[in-house]
């Protein structure tokens, strides 16, 4: 069943540049080769693999067929058969696990690999096979098991990634930290054009159909540096408003859009499919579970949210939009703290609050979208918040601050993303009372290259925000997280530039929790 690509041969030529950058290996091993006799124009591969929901004993591995990643796939309307292999090592000499997988034009060709049984706390390779082309290798490790006291574990995490506004060198300094794990935070791709100083282009317009939705992450899978990372690790993953339109809520949109729950469903679904997830996250309707736990052992115990899909709509919109976000002023918005409303659902909320009682393991990492300390963000005189955070729903954040005051989990930690900069928080039983108890530590990163405000925005703000003990949005980048049992060391690591894929990078703080007291201290 030969391809008919319908590539040019200067876009043959292009991808084939873009694989020997990402160190794809073009042709299936000799022994798959014989056996595959499907022959492709152009090696389907050019998405790359990645994995992610590690487990004790399994892990999901990841690609996709897509010889014309920005035009549908370029795959044909049929079933194809793909191989996948799970070695023990790189060389692929010592085969753990094999087997097939069938990539469907339904789900646009993806392959999404389930594996269970395999050894906990154990790294493996892995790549797939179709007809005459072969994916480039990945790497990815299980989780220890949920008796284990792992001496440490190491992590990066990351958000906001729109693709015009830069490239992704802060993966490539990423790539180089050791960390056994990256959780990305939620603004995978941006489904708008925004932002100054473009160094590239989305290739169609905005997204509202599954097709639309498909290309786009197509194309931000492109990039060499982000499949490099997929392909070295594993990743846990949840989304923010960007995967499917600017400040959603539930099945409202900003605009308030006729057919948003259709854009919905078409914009999850194709995050399934282009994302490690395991099938219980497959979505059914306009609606997709992604909220989950992920346990390393007694050290860690993951906390992923979803805070964008149960949500209730922000209150007091500009008028000017119907829906989204504002910056309101307390007086004029007394709505915004009715105790009815929540940013988790009230389904979400609960299972939270019972996982956090019933956790075990030292440190409770809770991965969640945006900035959850309280921010006055009116320097002075007069105090107003932005609808879109935690601050949009004080009530349902002082729930979850009574829920670590009372059910005591061990060392509460909040990671988050969304607001391009890096914040170091300390959470206060009360945010009005600095001398109130620090109840937990916030980490919320900065983008990988999408663009923030001015740092003197920041700076004014921090007179009135006394529990914020670090704030910046001078650099793009990620944080860097090593747990043990003593401590949580915190690295903010900031790239110079993100116009310049080959970018430099520095350290602009650290920062560390130590077991048994909550509260960030520099170090
Ligand atoms: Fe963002």
């Amino acid at each position: 069943m030969p391809i008919d690509a319908s590539c040019s041969w200067r876009r043959r030529r292009l991808l084939a540049a873009a694989w020997s950058l990402a160190g794809v290996q073009v042709l299936a091993p000799p022994h798959a080769r014989r056996a595959w006799s499907q022959r492709f124009q152009v090696n389907p591969f050019t998405l790359g693999v990645a994995s992610g929901c590690p487990r004790p004993d399994g892990v999901v591995l990841w690609t996709r067929l897509a010889p014309e990643p920005l035009n549908g796939g370029g795959m044909p309307p049929e079933n194809v058969t793909v191989r996948w292999e799970l070695a023990h090592d790189e060389r692929f000499r010592n085969i753990a696990r094999q087997g097939e997988a069938l990539a469907t034009p339904e789900f646009a060709h993806s392959v999404h690999v389930e594996l269970r049984g395999l050894a906990s706390d154990r790294t493996y390779w892995y790549r797939f096979i179709a007809g005459d082309g072969a994916s480039s290798p990945g790497r990815t490790r299980t989780a220890p098991a949920p008796s284990a006291e792992p001496r440490q574990l190491r992590f990066a995490y990351a958000s906001c990634q729109q693709y015009e506004q830069g490239y992704y060198g802060a993966y490539r300094h990423m790539a180089a930290e050791a960390v056994d794990l990256v959780v990305f935070l939620g603004d995978y791709i941006y489904e708008s054009s925004w932002g100054q100083k473009h160094v590239r282009k989305h290739s169609g317009p905005e997204p509202t159909t599954l097709a639309g939705y498909r290309d786009r992450h197509a194309q931000y899978k492109t990039d060499p540096d982000l499949q490099h990372m997929h392909a070295l690790v594993p990743w846990i993953v949840t989304w923010d408003d960007h995967e499917v339109s600017n400040d959603y809520a539930d099945m409202q949109s900003q605009y308030l859009e006729a057919d948003f729950v259709r854009r919905r469903a078409a914009a999850y679904r194709a995050y399934y499919e282009h994302m490690p997830l395991e099938r219980s996250m497959l979505p059914r309707g306009p609606g997709m579970r992604i909220h989950d736990r992920f346990e390393f052992g007694r050290l860690a115990l993951f906390h992923v949210l979803d805070d964008r899909q149960y949500r209730h709509a922000q209150v007091c919109p500009n008028p000017k939009f119907g829906g989204g976000s504002t910056l309101v002023r307390d007086a004029t918005c007394p709505e915004r703290s009715d105790p009815a409303r929540s940013i988790l659902g009230s389904a979400q909320e609960q299972w939270l609050y019972a996982g956090l009682e019933r956790s075990r393991a030292r440190w409770n990492i809770l991965a969640q979208q945006s900035l959850m300390a309280q921010l006055d963000r009116t320097p002075g005189e007069g105090v107003s918040h932005w609808t879109d955070s935690w601050d949009g729903y004080p009530a349902a954040r002082q729930r979850l601050l009574d829920c670590f005051a009372q059910r005591k989990p061990s060392n509460p930690i909040v990671i988050g993303g969304d607001v391009h900069s890096h914040w170091v928080c300390d959470l206060k039983q009360d945010f009005d009372r600095p001398e109130s108890r620090t109840l937990a530590t916030e980490f919320c990163g900065t983008s990988i290259s999408s663009q923030a405000w001015a740092q003197a925005r920041n700076l004014e703000l921090l007179p009135d925000n006394p529990h914020v003990k670090f704030a910046s949005s001078e650099r793009r980048g990620y944080v860097l997280v090593e747990l043990s049992a003593r401590e949580c060391k915190v690295a903010l690591r900031g790239i110079d530039n993100e116009k310049d894929p080959q970018t430099g990078i520095a350290t602009q703080a650290r920062f560390v929790v130590e077991d048994g007291h909550a509260g960030a201290q520099a170090a």
